[in-house]
C-alpha cells in the first residue's frame, strides 16, 4: 500500500514527500514536470535515504494513470498538480480549467474505478474571495473568487465535496493553504519559480542575491499597520507536516472536511522584507509602488480547527522562513537548474 503523490515535484510536493517519507509511508509520485525537474525527487532521496517509484504522467492521461493505479495500488491520493499563476490564468483560462478542473474530474474517475478513495487536494485561502474579514474561518462562505486560478479551487472544492455526497466510501481533506514559503533546511529543495517571481518571498530572495535590481511594494495605503499588505506566511515544512496528518485523518473517516492550514499571524510587506534582512544580513532594496490590482490588505487564517482536529499547528517562525528560503536561494542561484 503506498500514497500516489500528484505533482510531486513542485515545491509543496517535494516537500510533502520528505515527510511522508520520514513518517514511514511508502509513496508515488506523478508528475508530467510542467513546472517541475526530476531533480528535486533525486533530492528527496538524498535528504531522507530512500527511493520511491515516481512517473512521467499527466493526470489528464486516464489510460496513464490506470496502468499507475493497477501497478502500485495506492490507497490514497495527495493531489498537487495543477497550474497555479494567478495573472497566467486571466490569459489562459481554458489551460486552467481543463488542467485543474478536469485534471481532477479524471483523477477521481481513476480513483473510483481502482477503489481508491482517499484524497487529500491542495486549496488555497484564495477561496476565501475578497469579502470575508480575517481570521478566516472554514465556516465562513467561500466564493467569490476573483481570477481563473482561484475559481478552479473553488469548484474542485464544490466537485469533491459532491462526490463525498454521493459515494459514502469517500474521504477527502481540503487543504486551504495560506502563503507557504522557506524551504527545507538542508538548502536541498525550494520554490523554483520560472521567470519573474510572482510572489513576495521569491521576489525578494532574487533581489537579495542580485538576480532583480529591487522589489516593488505594492502599495503602502492599506489600512494595516505601516499601509502594507499583510499575509499569513507559513513555513513549507510545517505545511508539509499538516499533509501527513491530513492524510492519517483522511484515511480514517469518510465524507469532506475543510482545514485551513496557516499559522494564524499576520506580517506586512515591509514587516517580511526586514525579518528577511534580519536573516540573511543581504541588503533588500524596495520602492513603494502601486497597488496590485486584485489585492486585498488583509488575509490571515484562524488554524483552531486543524489543531482541534488534526493535532497540528505550525511551529516555524518568520525569521525560520526567512533563514530558509535565503538558504535555498544562496545554495541555488538558479534553482535546480544548476
Ligand atoms: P508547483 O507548480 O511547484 O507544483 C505543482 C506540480 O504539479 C509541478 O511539479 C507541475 O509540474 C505539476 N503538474 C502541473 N500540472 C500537471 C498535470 N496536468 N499532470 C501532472 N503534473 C502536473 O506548485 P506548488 O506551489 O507546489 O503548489 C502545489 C499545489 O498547491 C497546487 O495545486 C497549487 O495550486 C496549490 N497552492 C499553492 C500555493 C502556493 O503559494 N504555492 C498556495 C495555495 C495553493
Ligand atoms: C497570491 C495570489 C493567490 C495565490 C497565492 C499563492 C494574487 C492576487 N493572489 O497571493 O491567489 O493563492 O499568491 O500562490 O496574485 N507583494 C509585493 N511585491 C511583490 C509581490 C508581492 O508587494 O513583488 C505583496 C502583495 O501585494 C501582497 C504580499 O506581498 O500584499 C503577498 O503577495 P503574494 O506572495 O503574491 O501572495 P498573495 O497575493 O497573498
Amino acid at each position: 500500500m503506498s500514497i500516489l503523490i500528484t505533482g510531486g515535484a513542485g515545491y509543496i510536493g517535494a516537500h510533502t514527500c520528505v515527510e511522508l517519507l520520514n513518517a514511514g509511508y511508502e509513496i508515488v509520485v506523478i508528475d508530467n514536470f510542467y513546472n517541475s525537474q526530476k531533480e528535486s525527487l533525486t533530492r528527496v532521496s538524498e535528504i531522507t535515504g530512500k527511493s520511491f517509484p515516481f512517473y512521467m504522467c499527466d493526470i489528464r492521461d486516464r489510460a496513464g494513470l490506470e496502468k499507475i493505479f493497477k501497478n502500485e495500488k495506492p490507497e490514497a491520493v495527495i493531489h498537487f498538480a495543477g497550474l497555479k499563476a494567478v495573472g497566467e490564468s486571466c490569459r489562459l483560462p481554458l489551460e486552467y480549467y481543463d488542467n485543474n478542473v478536469s485534471g481532477t474530474l479524471t483523477l477521481c474517475e481513476v480513483m473510483q474505478q481502482f477503489g481508491c478513495k482517499n484524497l487529500v487536494f491542495s486549496s488555497s485561502a484564495t477561496v476565501y474571495g475578497e469579502n470575508n474579514i480575517s481570521p478566516l474561518k472554514e465556516t465562513m462562505p467561500a466564493g467569490g473568487t476573483t481570477n481563473p486560478y482561484g475559481t478552479t479551487k473553488y469548484m474542485i472544492e464544490i466537485i469533491l465535496q459532491d462526490l463525498c455526497k454521493a459515494d459514502k466510501d469517500f474521504s477527502v481533506c481540503l487543504l486551504r493553504y495560506f502563503n507557504p514559503i522557506g524551504a527545507h533546511e538542508s538548502g536541498r529543495i525550494g520554490e523554483n519559480p520560472n521567470g519573474i517571481p510572482n510572489n513576495l518571498m521569491p521576489y525578494i530572495t532574487q533581489v537579495a542575491i542580485g538576480r532583480r535590481e529591487k522589489l516593488s511594494v505594492f502599495g503602502n495605503d492599506y489600512d494595516t499597520h505601516d499601509g502594507t499588505g499583510v499575509r499569513d506566511y507559513i513555513h513549507v515544512v510545517d505545511l508539509a507536516k499538516g499533509h501527513v496528518k491530513a492524510l492519517d485523518y483522511c484515511i480514517k473517516n469518510t465524507g469532506a472536511e475543510i482545514f485551513n492550514l496557516g499559522t494564524g499571524t499576520g506580517y506586512s510587506v515591509l514587516d517580511v522584507v526586514n525579518a528577511f534582512k534580519k536573516a540573511s544580513g543581504a541588503d533588500v532594496p524596495y520602492e513603494i509602488a502601486p497597488r496590485r490590482p486584485g489585492d486585498i490588505a488583509t488575509c490571515y487564517s484562524d488554524p483552531t480547527k486543524a489543531a482541534l482536529i488534526l493535532g497540528w499547528y505550525a511551529e516555524k517562525s518568520l525569521e525560520d522562513m526567512c533563514r530558509d528560503s535565503w538558504r535555498w536561494q544562496s545554495k541555488n542561484p538558479n534553482g535546480y537548474g544548476e
